[in-house]
């Protein structure tokens, strides 16, 4: 049987990939352990996928690693998190320079811990010139502080004159986003067959295609992702349009 990797058409692969990594949490329930088991064990589905979302050509994937929302969860969760963000980071630096990865975030990353911060700026710094993939990683981010701060800045640049209220349209307000610069996401994964957006992305997923799968995130890897990617393939992006407007184009 041909790898799911092999039937995938090398030329239509998207751009850019976004995943909601879920399922963690159920994950180490179902092996009887701490919730932080789960997310440890998280680590090395970021691993498979991110090579291979390098291996097709994505150019950019971007993972929802800590919501605005998760910040209320208990605090010994929260602080493992963390912890577990500054281990990996700096565990796999090499690796993504060796893979010719580069990295950026997005979300209120001024609300992260400065340890967080520091292991950051040395890892995106290290890999700045890397050509490969892109990979963001959304910390601390929602869609509606997201936007509500694009508002602010907008607003802010109307008084201050640098912009004509008449002149806001679609193409403004995205360079006013933490995604500016950064193509939509074509396709939108989500593990552990929660059906929810769970604001990521709202503005971007406009036209997204949305994929869920059951298997939990520790349990997801670069096969899966493929599979994920095969399926997208197989769908018809009409924008709107319809099937016959898309034919004669
Ligand atoms: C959701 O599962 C997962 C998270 C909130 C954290 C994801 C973080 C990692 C995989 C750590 C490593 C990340 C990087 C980028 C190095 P959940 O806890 O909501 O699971 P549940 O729905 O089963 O409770």
């Amino acid at each position: 049987m041909e790898s799911v990797k092999n039937r995938l058409d090398k030329n239509n692969i998207p751009k850019h990939v976004a995943v909601i990594m879920d399922g963690n949490g159920r994950w180490a329930e179902k092996h009887g352990k701490a919730r932080v088991f789960g997310h440890e064990n998280g680590v090395e589905s970021v691993r498979s996928v991110v090579e291979g979302a390098g291996e097709i050509g994505v150019k950019y994937l971007t993972l929802y690693a800590f919501s605005t929302e998760n910040w209320d969860r208990p605090k010994n969760e929260v602080d493992a998190l963390m912890e577990l963000l500054v281990k990996a980071i700096e565990m796999e630096t090499e690796s993504l320079n060796k893979n010719n990865v580069r990295l950026s975030t997005i979300g209120d990353i001024n609300s992260m811990p400065t340890s967080v911060k520091e292991n950051l700026e040395n890892c995106i710094n290290t890999l700045n010139s890397n050509t490969g993939l892109n990979l963001v990683i959304a910390l601390s981010y929602s869609s509606k502080w997201e936007i509500v701060n694009a508002v602010k800045g907008i607003v802010k640049d109307a008084i201050e004159n640098k912009i004509k209220p008449e002149l806001i349209n679609n193409e403004l307000f995205e360079n006013y986003l933490s995604t500016a610069k950064i193509p939509d996401p074509e396709l939108l994964i989500r593990t552990s067959g929660e059906y929810r957006i769970s604001n990521f992305l709202l503005w971007q997923i406009a036209y997204s295609e949305l994929y869920f799968t059951e298997k939990l995130w520790p349990d997801y890897r670069k096969e899966d992702f493929f599979e994920a990617i095969l399926d997208y393939q197989n769908r018809e992006r009409r924008f709107g349009k319809t099937s016959e407007q898309l034919i004669s184009q």
